[in-house]
This record gives C-alpha cells, sequence and structure tokens, in this order.
C-alpha cells in the first residue's frame, strides 16, 4: 500500500481540469486538502463557481478558495472557445454545497502547507499565477512542497500560440517563477496531453458505467470534442488528467528529465516553452517532462475512476 500524497487541486476549470478533479477524487493514494481556482479559461468569478460545483459534484470534503484574478504582468485572455461562456458548458451541475473559503487562495495554500506534517504536493491545471504568488509570498513555506506537477507547455509546438501553449502563455511569468523555483517539478506538456485523446468512440464506454458522475463526464467530453473536432483532432485532448497520473500512474508514461526555461520576450515565442533537448546550456535537467502516454491504459484508468463513483448522486440545478 503506497502512502497517501497531501495535494492542493490548483485549476482554472474547464472541463479537463473538472476530469482531472475526477481522477484526483478518486484515488485513495490522494488526500485532497483544498482546491484552488485561478483566472484562465474563463474569468476567475466562473472558474470559481464551477470549482465549488465539482466539489460538491464529486463529494471533496476539503474547502474551495477564491485565487487570482489576473496574470502576474500580462493582460488575462480566456479560452472561452475551448470551455464555453460559463467556461464549463455542457450538463447541468449541483450548486455548491459549502461557502467559499474565506481565505484567498494563496493564504489557504499556505496554511495547509505550514499545518501539515509531510510535504504537500500541487496539482497545477491552469495558468501558474497562484503557485508563483505562493512562491513569491512565503519563500520558507517551499520546504514544505514535495513537488509541482503541471499541465502546461510543449516542447516541440503550442496550441494557443504556434510556440506557446495556453497555461504557459496566459501567465509566463508566473511559469518562469515556478521552472527557476528549484523545486521537483513534473511537466505534463502538449507533447503527452494531445496524446491523451479520448475518441468519441470511446464515450459510450463511459456512459455505460452508469453513474451520475459518468454522465457528466460524458457529457462534458460531448462539449469538450467540439471545438478540437473542428481543427481536426480525432478525439477530445484530454490535458489536465496528466498532471494526477503523473503523480498516482507513472509507469503509463515515457518521460525524460531536461532543462526547461520559459520565453518571455520573444515576439512570436513569448510563453515557449523552451527545452535543452541537447544539453547544450550545461544546465542540469529542472523537469521531469512529459513525452508519451499509453492512450489505452488512460482510458482503462478514466472508467476505472468513473466507476468509483457508483452509488453517489446528488441534485443538480
Ligand atoms: C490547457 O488549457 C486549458 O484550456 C485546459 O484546461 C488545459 O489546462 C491546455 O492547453
Ligand atoms: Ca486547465
Amino acid at each position: 500500500m503506497r502512502k497517501t500524497i497531501p495535494v492542493i487541486l490548483d485549476g482554472d476549470p474547464g472541463h479537463d481540469d473538472a476530469i482531472a478533479w475526477v481522477f484526483a477524487k478518486a484515488d485513495p493514494t490522494l488526500e485532497i486538502r483544498a482546491v484552488i481556482s485561478v483566472a484562465g479559461n474563463q474569468t476567475i468569478e466562473k472558474t470559481t463557481i464551477n470549482a465549488r460545483r465539482i466539489a460538491a459534484l464529486l463529494g471533496i470534503d476539503a474547502p474551495v478558495a477564491r485565487g487570482a484574478s489576473r496574470p502576474l504582468n500580462a493582460d488575462p485572455v480566456t479560452a472561452g472557445n475551448w470551455h464555453g461562456e460559463s467556461g464549463l458548458d455542457g450538463p447541468a451541475l449541483p450548486e455548491p454545497d459549502r461557502p467559499l473559503s474565506e481565505l484567498p487562495g494563496v493564504e489557504l495554500m499556505a496554511k495547509v502547507l505550514r499545518e501539515s506534517r509531510d510535504p504537500v504536493t500541487i496539482i497545477a491545471t491552469g495558468p501558474l499565477t497562484n503557485v508563483a504568488d505562493l512562491l513569491l509570498s512565503c519563500p520558507e513555506l517551499k520546504e514544505k512542497i514535495g513537488q509541482i506537477s503541471i499541465m502546461g507547455g510543449g516542447i516541440t509546438h503550442g496550441n494557443w500560440k504556434p510556440a506557446a501553449e495556453y497555461n504557459i502563455f496566459e501567465d509566463p511569468e508566473a511559469a518562469w517563477t515556478v521552472f527557476h523555483a528549484g523545486l521537483p517539478l513534473r511537466m505534463c506538456g502538449l507533447d503527452v496531453t494531445e496524446k491523451a485523446l479520448i475518441k468519441p468512440s470511446e464515450f459510450p464506454r463511459l456512459l455505460a458505467v452508469g453513474n451520475q458522475v459518468a454522465e457528466i463526464v460524458t457529457g462534458w467530453l460531448e462539449f469538450f470534442y467540439r471545438f478540437p473536432m473542428q481543427l481536426g483532432y480525432s478525439g477530445a485532448p484530454v490535458h489536465d488528467p496528466c498532471a494526477v497520473l503523473a503523480l498516482t500512474h507513472p509507469e503509463i508514461f515515457q518521460t525524460r528529465e531536461l532543462y526547461v526555461d520559459i520565453e518571455l520576450e520573444g515576439e512570436y515565442t513569448r510563453g515557449a516553452t523552451v527545452a535543452d533537448l541537447m544539453g547544450s546550456t550545461g544546465q542540469a535537467p529542472n523537469v521531469v517532462c512529459g513525452m508519451d502516454i499509453d492512450r489505452d491504459r488512460y482510458v482503462e484508468l478514466l472508467v476505472e475512476a468513473l466507476k468509483s463513483y457508483d452509488g453517489r448522486c446528488v441534485p443538480v440545478i
């Protein structure tokens, strides 16, 4: 039996953030200590209400706090083309079942770290604004962070700009702070997450699990696939769960240890994750970078995660 890992979920839900949290809550080796929203896919008001609704749906009983409303040093850009007007368009969801934490997101993160006997892992599936803010405002708490597992970046290409992935492009200065923190960092970028496809032919199998969470996750995927379908993807690239599975099921990934830096200046490349594939910088690796995934296992693990919600059903609005 593996030791339980205390985790903070930090994201901008978002369909794939929501599915990442489905995996996280389903895995008995993760103990969710807090959920923090961040502005990204939609405004902070929308990602926060979405986070609270997802917590109510899944039965996450950790506090949920509102995080940063804008990037450290960049203009906010939402991703309604991917996630819709609400940031989580598709099936009806429950109303939040508990009040929002009175603490701002970064303060709740700091409290969780301070009070934890064991190192806490941060699973970051949105722009890295909250994590950077935590590192800058409470540097003494760095030693309480076990590792940071992020969905972000891409070694070979971007998806928001030719060279930049959305989460990093949204707040490059925050990403720079995190990548230079000297903490153990797992990066699942587009190199692996665009291989984490769930294909429409697989949706009926998910629905057939037959519980409420399975029905809603299938509805999320049906919505989330609309935009990538227009772009020619053969399935929905369900990026964010990779940051969870990199911790719970590392065996389904191929990884490389690399030095990765963040481009802050380039006219065409701001927000790019630049990887030293040849070792030419002489810098020691700062990330374990996902390169490939066993997609069949990914789908299997989603089915297993959904089954764990058998018997749970909450009223939706
Ligand atoms: C990332 O951008 C967001 O739209 C998704 O939620 C994911 O975190 C993929 O580039
Ligand atoms: Ca996200």
